[in-house]
């Protein structure tokens, strides 16, 4: 992957992503946390952790040492069975990954999530625009055109240009 040569994966059990990442590239450094264990990938540091937990995001930078290429995120709450419940924790957890990701990516980093569109979608997209110099939304092609599941790319954190809500 060009220019990308450390990589923060969030939300990374059973480890399906950690394993193409590796396939594809046998030299990225990969950080990956999970609140459930996963088995081990070859030159993975695993942590296992909720990415809601400050302490355990220092322990990736620490790990790092340095500012990260490539934030990927694929976090799903437990279901609660309640839709609307388990709409307002996946945006949650969205939320938190750009959070992270502002902070911990370098200058040119980018950062890639599944996000759902659901209610307050629109205020999280303005909010996300607002902190990156460029946020693309992707619909994968094998989704089908009625799911509310979507891809966001945002790339280059602006740090000065901070937005006032946390
Ligand atoms: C869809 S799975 C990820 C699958 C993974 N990308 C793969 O390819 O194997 C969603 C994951 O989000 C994790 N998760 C949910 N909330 C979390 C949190 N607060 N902190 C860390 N992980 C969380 C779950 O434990 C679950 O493993």
């Amino acid at each position: 992957m060009k220019g990308v040569e450390i990589v923060l994966e969030l939300c990374s059990a059973p480890g399906g992503w950690t394993q193409v990442l590796r396939e594809l590239d046998g030299s990225l450094q990969i950080v990956a946390i999970d609140l459930d264990p996963m088995p081990p990938v070859q030159g993975v540091h695993f942590i296992q952790g909720s990415i809601l937990d400050d302490e355990i995001i220092a322990k990736a930078e620490n790990l790092a040492g340095t500012p990260f290429d490539l934030v990927l995120s694929d976090c799903s709450p437990k279901v609660s069975g309640q839709w609307d419940l388990d709409v307002v924790r996946q945006l949650e957890l969205a939320e938190r990954t750009y959070d992270i990701a502002h902070k911990v990516l370098g200058p040119k980093g980018k950062a890639l999530a599944k996000v759902f569109q659901g209610q307050g979608f629109h205020e999280f997209l303005v909010e996300t625009r607002k902190r990156f110099n460029s946020v693309k939304i992707i619909k994968p092609p094998a989704s089908r055109k009625t799911s509310a599941e979507i891809y966001l790319l945002a790339i280059g954190p602006r740090k000065k240009a901070q937005s006032k809500k946390k």
